[in-house]
């Protein structure tokens, strides 16, 4: 089983390029499904074809699905909300706000992509291709578990026994709403849900996220960061995919000044993920919709490649406490020894060991805090970071 999780910001191709994955990957014989939890669906008028909340077939073997989040919202968060909104309301949040308060912004995606746990126990499709929302703010939402477990683990069951045995009494000495056990079951399908889609999508052998983008300076830089956060959460990134690069052959001198701003982007591009597979997609001179054009799209961007295999296989870095230091160490295995150089400018290091350079964008738990050496160790390079300073 494999799944593809195509991201990037809005408009850069995502849709273009997860129906072609999945159209591709289907006509080479893989059970394919392809998914949009992106609210903003354009899959069905990627292929021209109606879809639906259920899987629906493009061509055999390819099924497309547009997940209605806040229909799945409902039935799975549904009563923890409502029991929720009593509460805060009974506590003096009424309507609105605490409407606001129980249902956080990208928590009805978080319940799309739980429906790809669904369809890998089913094990109906082989390949599943995600068209995901425009950021990585839903696999930020779904580190969630790593705090909440402890939540979930130590004190739910232990509230619920408590509420068990007090709830008949309090009922009848105060008003204040108790959760019922159909609460506590909900909550804790919930969190079983996102624990369980989390541990799918963390397996890099199972998931791939593969981050489009156009060579646009702030494009560029919204994929950086995204690289980032997804190596923080523990997510594999396979490749990055280079969409809409003007062809060579075109020559008109209006394009001339483009041309050269996509080549210095390229550049950054090449050295940021350089440990990913970089797959590349002209600008087309037409819309790409429809499984004739698709299919171009898929064989421009794979070639000979298998489309649902690992195209490139990292542990781009880590970050660890190490006594009152925090420790980045990004893998350099081409780097043997030679001449290390750390540079950090704002939000950014640039790593060069002899001829091999990287640079990457820190999370925000570096950012206050200062490089105070860095050195190789076994095929990694550790980079200290100091205290904050305050
Ligand atoms: N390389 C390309 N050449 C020409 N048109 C493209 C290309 N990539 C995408 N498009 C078109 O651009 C529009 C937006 O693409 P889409 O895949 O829907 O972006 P996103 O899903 O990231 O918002 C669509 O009409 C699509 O057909
Ligand atoms: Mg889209």
């Amino acid at each position: 089983m494999r799944v593809l999780l195509i991201t990037g910001k809005g408009g850069v191709g995502k849709t273009t390029v997860a129906a072609a994955t999945a159209l591709r990957a289907a006509e080479q014989g893989h059970r394919t499904l392809v998914m949009s939890t992106d609210p903003a669906h354009s899959l069905a008028d990627a292929f021209a074809v109606a879809l639906g909340d259920e899987p629906t077939e493009v061509i055999p073997g390819l099924a497309g699905q547009q997940i209605d989040a806040q229909r799945r919202l409902e039935s799975h968060w549904g009563t923890v909300r409502d029991y929720l909104a009593e509460l805060f309301d009974w506590g003096g949040a009424t309507g609105i706000a605490a409407e606001e308060l129980v249902v956080f912004p990208g928590m009805d995606e978080l319940f799309a992509l739980a429906e790809v746990q669904d369809h890998v126990t089913s094990g109906d499709f082989d390949t599943l291709v995600v068209d995901c929302a425009p950021t990585a703010e839903t696999l930020r939402l779904l580190s969630l578990p790593d705090a909440l477990g402890w939540y979930m683990e130590k004190l739910f069951p232990l509230e619920r026994r408590v509420a068990r045995v007090v709830r008949p009494v309090l009922k009848r000495v105060m008003s204040m709403p108790l959760p019922g056990d159909d609460v506590f079951q909900a909550g804790e399908g919930f969190y079983g849900r996102i624990e369980g889609v989390r541990r799918v999508l963390a397996s890099p052998e199972i998931t791939s996220a593969r981050l489009v983008m156009n060579l646009e300076k702030m494009v560029v830089a919204e994929a950086r960061r995204t690289y980032t956060y997804l190596g923080l959460f523990g997510y594999a990134v396979d490749a990055a995919i280079v969409n809409r690069i003007i062809p060579e052959a075109v020559t008109d001198p209006y394009f001339k000044r483009w041309r050269e701003l996509q080549a210095e982007h390229l550049a950054t591009v090449e050295d940021a993920f350089a440990d990913l597979a970089l797959l590349r997609l002209r600008l087309f001179d037409e819309e790409m919709v429809g499984v004739d054009k698709l299919r171009l799209v898929g064989e421009e961007l794979y070639g000979d490649r298998d489309p649902t295999s690992r195209l490139a296989v990292n542990a781009p870095f880590r970050v660890f406490d190490l006594d009152d230091e925090v420790v980045l160490a990004l893998r350099l295995p081409l780097a043997e020894r030679g001449e290390v150089d750390v540079v950090r400018h704002h939000d950014e290091v640039y790593v060069t060991v002899g001829p091999y350079r990287r640079s990457l964008v820190l999370p925000d738990s570096l950012r206050r805090r200062e490089v105070i050496g860095a050195r190789l160790t076994e095929g990694e390079l550790w980079v200290r970071f100091g205290v904050r300073d305050e």
